[in-house]
């Protein structure tokens, strides 16, 4: 397989990358253009340390539910990049490009608003209720487009119909996210489980449900801390 940066025309067509947006551990995101629409292309890198044939796999395995995932969305309320193009056996996937920021980026500039805080916490709860858990709910993979809407992202590592206890955990990742990184927005991951109960309650398991999972989860860790 070659490296994204090398990837041709052959490979993705109609692709005419611009520039590197993010090189991080697992992957590679290139921003784009294809068939005259802005995109971007996700390609994972393979990683030396794993056994070649163990990593092609967890490769495939995120690409194929990030996928899923993506594709579900797609005929729902909760804003996602749509999907291009993707080559499981390659491991890539190009997909529209979301002009914004990540929310770490918009938190750490400053702005003292709640309302994103808010949003993102009833849009987590939309998401739980279509059985989707997101897996790595961190403020870098929820970005704020130009109309000021929230877009989520990284669906790698995903679960459809998920444990009640996955999606207790999604709100523990956002709660220690925010306590690492954006500690000035003091109490919150309180602003986000106020938007998280704020939909009805009539969906299994209801919003007090995984808040109480979540409670319980967060004085495991800190009894364990
Ligand atoms: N559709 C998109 N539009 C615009 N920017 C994007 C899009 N998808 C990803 N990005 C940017 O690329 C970054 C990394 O993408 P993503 O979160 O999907 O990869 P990742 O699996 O977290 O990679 P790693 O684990 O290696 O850090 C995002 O935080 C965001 O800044
Ligand atoms: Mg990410």
């Amino acid at each position: 397989m070659s490296p994204p940066i090398d990837m041709d025309d052959d490979l993705v067509p109609m692709w005419q990358q611009s520039k590197i947006i993010h090189q991080g551990a697992e992957a590679i995101v290139i921003s784009g253009n294809w068939m005259g629409a802005k995109a971007v292309l996700k390609t994972r890198n393979p990683r030396s340390y794993r056994h070649p044939d163990l990593d092609k796999r967890l490769t495939r395995q995120r690409l194929s539910v990030e996928v899923r995932v993506l594709i579900k969305l797609q005929s729902t309320s909760i804003p996602s990049p749509s999907i291009l193009d993707v080559d499981i056996d390659n491991g890539w996937i190009l997909l529209s490009h979301i002009s914004g920021v990540t929310l770490y980026d918009y938190l750490l500039g400053g702005n003292s608003d709640l309302e994103p805080i808010r949003n993102l916490g009833i849009l987590i709860r939309e998401m739980h209720e279509l059985g989707i858990s997101h897996g790595d709910l961190t403020t870098h993979n929820v970005m704020i487009d130009d109309d000021g809407q929230l877009n989520l992202i990284d669906f790698g590592l995903a679960k459809i119909v998920p444990e009640i206890e996955q999606l207790g955990l999604d709100l523990q990742v956002l709660n220690e996210c925010l306590n690492a990184s954006h500690h000035e927005y003091e109490n919150a991951i309180d602003t986000i489980i106020e938007g998280y109960t704020s939909l009805s309650n009539d969906f299994s398991p209801s919003g007090d449900e995984v808040v109480e999972r979540f409670n319980s989860i967060r004085g495991r860790v800190r009894y364990h801390a």
